[in-house]
């Protein structure tokens, strides 16, 4: 959506508000020994306590309140009887209404002690994140995002996963712009314009640049059984930097 009055941008700050909290309360409790059904659950209830309903739910009937995927899966996982272990990266993506206001945030948790690949790949990606935020203004090309993601990637030899793409959110919680890529591609002529809704969420993987969905019908696992990481945000673009709806 593009925010037409003050309104729009206050609903928005709201729901965001909510999502980006909702990770922080799960990233909190989120231990080994735990399982993904008992975290989502932490998460279905800090959302429900303020009035928000979970947006995978509403809008694809997803199995779950909060998408957590765990090492080889990339993202959209199902909470389950998965056990979280020591040393696993473990990614909570939760998105959610309001008023009929959406927004959408993800991070990637390391669990205890975790391998220097792990620890790399979330430092890398938290940056392709930070650095496709900075180019990010209105009357610039949309793909000047997918050339940010792209120098960090090439700067640490991670790959980026292709197949998934930013998106425009705020009425629903995919909307134009679709396929917003996260590496360069020259041939998408698209502008950022001011007011604009939109996430950036760049996923980075140890050789991975495909998924392929299990046979649950909705997770998404990495090529090769390989890792990833991925953040995300929700912000508004701006002729300066983007607002942030979702960070706390
Ligand atoms: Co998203
Ligand atoms: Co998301």
């Amino acid at each position: 959506m593009t925010i037409e009055s003050e309104n729009d941008l206050e609903k928005l700050r709201k729901i965001g508000r909510i999502v980006g909290l909702t990770i922080q309360e799960m990233g909190r409790h989120l231990q080994a020994g735990m399982t993904t059904a008992e975290l989502d659950e932490i998460g279905a209830r800090f959302l429900e306590s303020h009035g928000a309903r979970s947006a995978p739910q509403l809008c694809y009937q997803f199995p779950g309140a909060t998408c957590i995927s765990v090492n080889e899966q990339a993202a959209h996982g199902i909470p389950g009887a998965r056990v979280i272990q020591e040393g696993d990266l473990v990614n909570i993506d939760v998105s959610a209404e309001l008023d009929g206001y959406f927004a959408d945030a993800g991070a990637s948790f390391p669990v205890g002690k975790v391998s220097r690949l792990k620890q790399r790949l979330c430092h890398h990606t938290r940056r392709a994140l930070d650095r496709a935020i900075d180019s990010a203004r209105a009357g610039r090309m949309l793909n000047v995002i997918g050339r940010a993601v792209e120098h960090e990637a090439a700067s640490c030899g991670f790959t980026i996963i292709r197949d998934l793409a930013s998106h425009g959110v705020g009425r629903s919680l995919h909307e134009e712009p679709k396929s917003i890529y996260t590496f360069y591609n020259p041939h998408d002529r698209r502008r950022l314009h001011e007011g604009m809704v939109i996430t950036i969420e760049p996923f980075l993987s140890d050789g991975g640049q495909h998924v392929t969905t299990h046979a649950d019908g909705w997770t998404l696992l990495t090529e090769g059984g390989r890792a990833s990481a991925q953040y995300e945000h929700t912000m508004v673009i701006t002729k300066g930097r983007p607002i942030l709806l979702t960070a706390v």
